[in-house]
């Protein structure tokens, strides 16, 4: 190891010892965040008790955000959450929301590109147009965080940040890793996302900035309420996530606490991963416990 890189790590063990849990002076972005049972909402949440300097919760409207946004600021003093409008798969709207935290805070350093669709359709009834909305929505979005974040946070000086780095953070899913969790555009989408951010990894070597990819499992939220509702008006709620070791569904918070830890330096040596939260799902074959084992 050279010296320079040794003592990168001792300033690095000393900051990890004072803080590393918290995001002090850090400037987050959250897309996809107003779902009200939504990951991106919980997510700013699990943020804010890290006290940064700044969340920006964005979706493509302001539902539920400015409400979101004042019940932040007032419960984590000294946090600002921000709500502003953006459509996470738009190049121009994803620029500007991070020109304006760079123009008013000087930094970026937390990207969490999670807003997303989902489909419950079969190949037979897929086709170009819905297959390429699937891809712009999920695997666009995550490409845009890693090319317009990523340049942001390396940018030092103006706001305080003394060296390039950054975390982001893209939400895939388990679809993403294996058939079986989603529909075939969904899961090709979720399977761009997991290797974008493998390559961003590596596309930021030496930079400090870490990309990590998050594959929840079946967690309720806006995008699966159908699916609950019809299971507890069908009286079969009680076989909902059944088929992980865990023996339960996720519940957003639960995606939200992993998010906030990548975003964070004790996460410091984690990077190009895809992180299974799905209650260990995806970590086994097909079997029925106790018949073999
Ligand atoms: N719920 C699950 O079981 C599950 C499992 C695996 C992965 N995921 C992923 O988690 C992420 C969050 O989903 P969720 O479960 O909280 O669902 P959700 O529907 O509750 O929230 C998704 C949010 O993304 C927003 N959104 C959609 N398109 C957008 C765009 N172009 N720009 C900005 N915002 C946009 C929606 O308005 C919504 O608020 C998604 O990427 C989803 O694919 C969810």
């Amino acid at each position: 190891m050279s010296s320079t890189a040794t003592d990168r790590v001792a300033q690095l063990v000393a900051h990890l010892n004072k803080q590393g849990a918290l995001l002090t002076d850090k400037v987050c972005i959250v897309t996809g965040a107003s779902s009200l049972f939504g990951i991106g909402r919980a997510t700013a949440y699990t943020l804010a008790k890290r006290l940064p300097k700044v969340i920006y919760v964005t979706d493509l409207t302001l539902d539920n955000l400015d409400e979101l946004a004042k019940d932040i600021t007032s419960k984590y003093p000294g946090v600002q959450c921000i709500a502003r409008a953006v459509d996470a798969a738009s190049t121009s709207a994803v620029q500007a929301i991070v020109d304006e935290a760079m123009q008013i805070f000087g930094r970026l350093d937390v990207f969490v590109a999670n807003a997303g669709v989902a489909s419950g359709s079969r190949l037979q009834d897929e086709d170009e147009e819905s297959f390429m909305r699937m891809m712009r929505i999920n695997a666009l979005s995550a490409f845009l965080a890693l090319k317009i974040a990523g340049a942001a946070m390396q940018v030092t000086g103006k706001g305080g940040k003394d060296r390039s780095a950054g975390s982001i953070i893209a939400t895939a899913s388990v679809a993403g890793i294996r058939s079986g969790a989603g529909s075939p555009e969904y899961s090709a989408s979720k399977a761009a996302v997991i290797n974008l951010c493998q390559v961003g990894a590596c596309q930021f070597a030496g930079t400090d900035i870490r990309v990590n990819a998050i594959c929840p499992g079946l967690i309720e939220t806006g995008m699966t309420k159908m699916t609950f509702d019809y299971a507890r008006n069908k009286g079969t709620a009680h076989k909902i996530g059944q088929l992980n070791p865990t023996k339960r569904y996720g519940v957003a918070i639960e995606i939200a606490n992993v998010i906030a830890f990548l975003a964070s330096d004790e996460a410091s040596y984690l990077n190009g991963q895809a992180i299974a939260v799905d209650g260990g799902l995806s970590s086994s074959l097909p079997i029925v416990p106790g018949r073999f084992f």
